[in-house]
């Protein structure tokens, strides 16, 4: 029985293309630690961020490639992530340990900022990946009530230690609101808040953080969106025109500090009966969010459904994605979170992004 060797290995794995960079896995340098015994082979699949969501594919596909040599009876592979973004080394005291920084903005209140922020973040988490929510909006903080987390964060040496639940690492100006706290917040006040959060915040080091952005294009986003190091924005919008044009106004924003736009999501788009699951009901009419996204030239992210159940399960502390996670709503954020995990691994390589491609295999 011949003994493969690990060029005939990674020979068998170099068909595996990743659609996002358009080229071979090995030649990505993804294939690591590979281990030939005997009959016996092993090796890891690095993958630029742990939601990527052709991993089952490449498992899949690697496993047989390799499986299919002669002389090989075992195969194991171990799917592993190193999630891009800025490099490590790059430390500064804005959000030191960092990678990857997404700020949710919309245009407009009440489009679901808060529920797309707090979804995205579970559904990246799921993934093995380190998550971060920053809740910036100091005039209607939702962390709290959309986590169930309560009660002001540990503070020591001028430190502030966020709180931990679910997996996740939260911190938001509702933590600090207490009833004394003003109801009208001046200019200042806000922007030192904000450098507090960017500075004095011990995230430790996340793969992800992603912050609820102050509604709107006024102060206090604009303050934030000059002050933190953001790596992409996503635009949340619903489908009525006038939603629409705040997003552009959104957009516009980021495009002024040089941000790049990640997408829009469009959220609460159509509604499907529980009676009647092949249905969807596009209550403010279809394509909207698509149009908008190809007029403006940026990628459209994924449309969220309109259930009840996201209402309720905030209210719970309980979002969709873990209360519900077989959802509608819960899979497209699930879906929307793999795109922008995708994108942002693409843009830390420098690589254009590749609109929507599904894996392609060549043999
Ligand atoms: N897909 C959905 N289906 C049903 N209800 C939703 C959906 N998305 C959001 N909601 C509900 O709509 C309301 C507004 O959502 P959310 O608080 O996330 O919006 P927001 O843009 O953050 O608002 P604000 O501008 O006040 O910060 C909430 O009650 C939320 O539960
Ligand atoms: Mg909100």
């Amino acid at each position: 029985m011949s003994v493969s060797s690990e060029a005939a290995v990674l020979d068998a794995l170099r068909p595996i293309i990743d659609p996002d960079f358009g080229k071979s896995i090995v030649d990505l340098g993804f294939v690591k630690n590979l281990r030939i015994e005997g009959a016996s082979i092993s090796f890891d699949i690095e993958l630029t961020t742990p939601a990527c969501p052709v991993k089952e594919e490449f498992e899949r596909a690697a496993r047989e490639r390799v499986l299919a040599l002669p002389g090989v009876d075992s195969v194991d592979v171990s799917m592993t992530a190193n999630t891009r973004g800025r490099a490590p080394t790059q430390q500064s005291d804005v959000l030191p340990g960092v990678r990857n920084t997404i700020a949710v903005a919309s245009g407009k209140g009440g489009v679901g900022k808060s529920t797309t922020a707090i979804n995205l973040a579970l559904a990246l988490s799921r993934t093995g990946a380190r998550v971060g929510v920053m809740d910036a909006d100091v005039y209607g903080p939702s962390l709290p009530l959309l986590t169930g987390v309560h009660g002001r964060p540990r503070a020591e040496e001028k430190k502030i230690y966020p709180h931990e639940s679910g997996g996740l690492k939260l911190m938001s100006m509702g933590f600090f609101l207490t009833d004394d706290s003003p109801v009208i917040w001046r200019g200042p006040m806000v922007h030192g808040l904000i450098r507090q959060f960017l500075t004095d915040v011990v995230w430790g080091e996340l793969d992800y953080l992603i912050i609820d952005m102050p509604p709107g294009t006024g102060d206090a986003a604009l303050t934030l969106t000059q002050m933190a190091p953001l790596s992409g924005a996503i635009i949340v919008t619903t489908a009525n025109d006038l939603s629409l044009i705040d997003a552009r106004k959104g957009l516009a924003m980021f495009d002024k500090v040089q941000v790049p736009v990640l997408g829009i999501v469009e959220n609460m788009s159509y509604f499907t009966p529980p009676e009647l699951p092949d249905k969807k009901y596009y209550i403010f009419g279809e394509g909207g969010g698509r149009r908008t996204a190809e007029e403006i030239g940026v990628d459209f992210l994924g449309e969220v459904p309109i259930d009840p159940r996201v209402v309720e399960g905030s209210d719970k502390g309980r979002p969709i994605v873990s209360e519900v996670p077989d959802s509608q709503a819960a899979r497209a954020f699930v879906e929307i979170a793999g795109r922008v995990a995708r994108r942002l691994a693409v843009l830390a390589e420098g690589a254009p992004p590749i609109a929507d491609a599904n894996i392609t295999w060549v043999s």
